[in-house]
This record gives C-alpha cells, structure tokens and sequence, in this order.
C-alpha cells in the first residue's frame, strides 16, 4: 500500500538527501501495519544498548524508533535535518500526529487503532 503512494518516490530523495552522508544508513522496510498512513519512514538512532534492533523490519516501539508517516518527497530534506541537524523528529509528521488527523472510516479501524496505542509502552 506505501509502494502504491509513491514509497519508491520516497525512498529514492531519502537516498539523494543522504548520499554522501556517514552519520545515517538507509535500508527499505516492509509493512509496518500502518497502511493506512503511508509512506512511512522508521528513523532508530544507534546506541550500544539498542543496536541489536537497528535495522529490523519491524516496528519495536522502543525509545530510539521514531516513526514519521505520510511522508512525501517535498517533505525528506526537512524530515531528516530534522534528525540530523536538530537531532529530533519532525511532530507534524509524526505518528500521533497523522493518527489523530486519520478519520475513522469503520468501527473495526478504529478498535485497531486503540489496540494500536493500547501495545505502546508509556512515555
Ligand atoms: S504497506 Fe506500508 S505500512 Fe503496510
């Protein structure tokens, strides 16, 4: 479903923006069942304790994943400065954000999308 909302568009200024860039590596995910909001991009930052997970495929919810959806090509360059130079997600794109802006299209999609929030572990 990403792929079928310009993914590949997205995943190729990604790749442009960090050409050249030693601080960040990009590899393509898969679904992270967040369908409904994407293009996903799942930025991790490295750390000793967390580097085990950096580069799975698969949403783990932990501190250092920060998950920016309905990502276009025009919005990359400020989405990773915004990791790179400020060292901080992008709220307008961020997760809760595209969430909270999502309408509730059945009563099944949205008991998924509390079953969602409910799997999140406190701030
Ligand atoms: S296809 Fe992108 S999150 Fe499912």
């Amino acid at each position: 479903m990403c792929r079928a909302n310009g993914a590949d568009v997205v995943t190729h200024a990604c790749a442009h923006e960090l050409d050249g860039q030693e601080r960040a590596r990009l590899h393509r995910g898969g679904c992270y069942g967040l369908c409904d909001l994407g293009p996903n991009i799942v930025v991790r930052r490295r750390n000793s304790d967390l580097d085990v997970d950096a580069d799975r495929l698969t949403l783990s919810e932990a501190d250092n994943e920060f998950v920016s959806c309905g990502v276009g090509p025009p919005d990359v360059p400020e989405l990773l400065s915004s990791f790179l130079v400020d060292d901080q997600p992008l709220l307008r794109l961020s997760r809760a954000v595209k969430e909270s802006q999502l309408p509730a299209r059945s009563t099944i999609e949205a008991r998924m999308r509390v079953l969602r929030r409910q799997r999140r572990p406190a701030p």
